[in-house]
């Protein structure tokens, strides 16, 4: 299957703003993300995926075997609202959850049924997040992870391993970090961390992950990127060199 572009918008305000009370296939069209998969992975943000879903969905109808069963199903159901996206069964890691657009996708995943786990560096508004969500009914769990280290990028695989019995779902890769300067201004640090937590932590992340997501079977990978990686927004050329590593390397990856 090719990769179908993501509609290319250009927000005057934060895409966390945009994103509030829209669907996940929305969102990926206001935040330009990069959508990529893996064999036997399909794309979350196309039609055909919402098409692979409905069988997932439906064979849970199937399954439930009386009238009762069905009934709660459709109860179930309705009560995730008029959307199309009914996620329940599945199991996701929103990598960078407790603020602006990865806030919202995990609270989005949640909603519509998922079981999420996030990952952020500061245990107090991790803590905060964890508990807001309990409150609210989300089967959201979080641990502590610097996405651009390798030993704590295998450690949270092993937390999302072990929580999530080998399989996962989705995993969204959506921290992003920024440094705004002149080019001839960045020092070789700023580089290195800009792309160690921008591009680094996404290919790392991809490969570890690979086995639990081949190992679901309904698996899909997400990139935020940036319309920064497809034209100049002012934001620093080395954060538009990160956010185009992602559309380009999704492209590659979807292949091999
Ligand atoms: N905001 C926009 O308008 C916009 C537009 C286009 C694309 N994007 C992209 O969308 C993504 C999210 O942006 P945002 O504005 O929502 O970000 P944000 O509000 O700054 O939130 C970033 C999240 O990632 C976590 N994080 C940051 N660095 C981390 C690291 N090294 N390891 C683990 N967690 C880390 C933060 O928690 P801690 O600080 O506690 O770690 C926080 O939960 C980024 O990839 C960004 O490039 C944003």
């Amino acid at each position: 299957m090719g990769l179908k572009s993501p509609a290319v918008s250009y927000p005057a305000v934060p895409c966390c703003e945009l994103m509030k009370g829209l669907s996940l296939a929305t969102c990926a069209s206001v935040c330009n993300m990069s959508v990529g998969s893996m064999e036997p992975i399909d794309i979350l943000q196309t039609e055909a995926h919402v098409a692979k879903l409905r069988p997932f969905i439906s064979s849970q109808q199937r399954t439930a075997s009386s009238r009762e069963e069905r009934e709660e199903v459709a109860k179930v159901e309705s009560s995730y609202g008029s959307s199309r996206w009914v996620l329940i069964g599945m199991n996701a890691l929103v990598t960078g959850g407790t603020r602006g657009i990865g806030h919202a996708i995990v609270e989005e995943l949640a909603e519509l049924g998922a079981t999420v786990h996030t990952c952020s560096r500061k245990e107090a508004e991790l803590n905060h997040c964890l508990q807001e969500w309990t409150g609210k009914g989300f089967a959201v769990t979080g641990s502590l992870c610097d996405v651009s280290s390798q030993d704590q990028r295998l450690q949270l695989m092993e937390n999302v391993s072990s929580l999530f019995t080998g399989k996962l779902n989705i995993l969204i890769n959506n921290v992003g970090t920024n440094i705004i300067k002149k080019t001839a201004e960045y020092t070789a640090e700023e580089y290195s961390k800009l792309m160690a937590t921008n591009f680094e932590s996404t290919y790392h992340l991809c490969q570890l992950a690979y086995p639990l997501v081949k190992a679901s079977g309904v698996g899909s990978i997400v990139f935020i990127s940036s319309v920064a990686g497809l034209v100049h927004t002012s934001s620093g050329s080395i954060y538009g060199a990160t956010k185009g590593n992602h559309h380009d390397w999704s492209l590659s990856v979807a292949l091999v």
